[in-house]
């Protein structure tokens, strides 16, 4: 265990707020919120108030995210940034079906932004919507912190916790948790089991909220009271402190004299969360065929079209089978989104073999997929009794738009070479 996730564990429970979106407010220090203004002449304690928006300032009022800092520094106070790396380059997009193995866990040293490789994008360099999918493996706890100008960051872990030491407070989050990032909120990552395995959602779009719940009612699904927020927390540390931030794709560097987490106090609505995703009620058939996917979206970012997703959260958590007359697996489908899937634990029930915890897989637009055949001989010659499906966690991150596979996952080992053959055998049924 790190330093950094030694020192903070123990008192993260109960330093929590609950809540979907609300106006949260908490300080670290009594009396450093300011009362009944955001910018008084000097603020309490001698700290800097600042607003970061994540919405322009005009969009409708239940769309806005904003909040205000008190810090001990304001974030102006840097150097120039210089460039460090490259945007990853994208492959062409094709319509075959793709899927990947586990990356491993590094041989050599490996901090979180180390060992972060982008997989899947919409576009390069270019983010006012889309979406890009990475994978992460490490095995050293970040130093440096790191900011992402390009889009909100959904992390889900496979293997090791994670934690998250924001400006807004730490959050530490399990394999079966997930954390949202707002876009442009600085934090560092710890590493509490040593190393750590697992994927990164980047949404570009508007910020994630939860799917509206229609005819469901007015419960279901994530409830709003099972999502967690960091109450303030603050280090006050004057020595050399690497910022990284990722700008169309790019990665810069800069180092301030100082600690960028140094946030005494803070109220508003952009705030980082995590999630349980064992909270989620999970909803589905009890008479026959299965309900669309979509009824299992925990996080939605929406486009300007009403029900046309720029990015969703969807999962495949255990859950009971009973439809009768029913062919149970995912039907054969082809879809207008595309469809990226990660697995955190078990086996996802479309798939007999080869789609492994830490794997990962792309279905693009139209692209025909489901069940492979060993799954659909044993679904269609399956007694229909009720039966659980259990120690499971299927995720899929769907998009309204294109994923490219990038350059280093289409010349990666582990891409499979032989995906398509799972759907081979697929017996000829018909006897008109
Ligand atoms: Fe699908």
């Amino acid at each position: 265990m790190d330093a950094c996730a030694a020192a903070s564990l123990a008192t993260l429970s109960g330093a929590m707020l609950s809540g979907f979106g609300n106006e949260f407010a908490t300080e670290a220090v009594p009396g450093a919120l300011p009362v009944g203004r955001n910018s008084p002449q000097r603020p309490p304690l001698g700290l800097y108030a600042e607003q970061i928006s994540g919405t322009p300032f005009t969009v409708p009022r239940r769309e806005s995210r904003r909040t205000w800092l008190y810090r001990i520094r304001p974030s102006a106070d840097h150097p120039p940034y210089r460039r460090i790396a490259a945007a990853p380059a994208l492959a062409p997009a094709s319509p075959n079906r793709l899927r990947w193995d586990p990356i491993p866990i590094p041989d050599a040293p490996a901090d979180f932004l180390d060992g972060l490789l982008t997989m899947l994008a919409t576009a390069a360099g270019a983010y006012e919507s889309g979406v890009t999918v990475h994978v992460y493996a490490a095995n050293r706890p970040m130093r440096r912190v790191f900011c992402n100008a390009d889009g909100e960051l959904l992390l889900v872990p496979q293997l090791g916790r994670l934690l998250l030491v924001t400006e807004c407070g730490r959050l530490e989050i399990a394999p079966g948790e997930i954390a949202v990032l707002p876009r442009g909120l600085r934090f560092r990552v710890g590493l509490p089991d040593g190393e750590a395995r697992g994927y990164v959602a980047e949404n570009h779009g508007a910020p994630l909220r939860l799917p509206e719940l229609g005819p469901i009612g007015a419960n279901g699904l994530a409830n709003p009271r099972d999502f967690l927020v960091p109450a303030a927390w603050f280090e006050d540390r004057d020595e050399p402190t690497e910022l990284v931030q990722k700008y169309l794709g790019e990665y810069w560097s800069t180092t301030l004299g100082h600690s960028p987490l140094d946030v005494v106090a803070w109220h508003g609505t952009l705030a980082p969360y995590k999630y349980d995703l064992a909270r989620f009620n999970t909803i589905g058939t009890v008479s026959f065929d299965h309900p669309d996917p979509s009824i299992f979206t925990v996080l939605t970012a929406p486009t300007d079209t009403p029900g046309r997703a720029n990015m969703d959260f969807v999962i495949f958590p255990p859950r009971w089978m009973v439809g009768e007359d029913t062919f149970r697996p995912p039907w054969f489908h082809r879809n207008v989104m595309t469809e990226c899937m990660g697995l955190v634990r078990g086996v996802y029930d479309a798939k007999t073999a080869g789609f492994l915890p830490g794997g990962i897989s792309l279905h693009g637009l139209m692209s025909a997929h489901g069940p492979d055949a060993a799954t659909t001989e044993r679904a269609m010659a399956a007694e229909l009794a009720p039966h659980k499906i259990d120690d499971t966690l299927a995720f899929m991150v769907e998009t309204s738009r294109v994923l490219h596979p990038t350059a280093f996952a289409m010349t990666c080992t582990q891409l499979q070479a032989g995906y398509d053959s799972c759907w081979n055998g697929l017996r000829k049924h018909f006897h008109p």
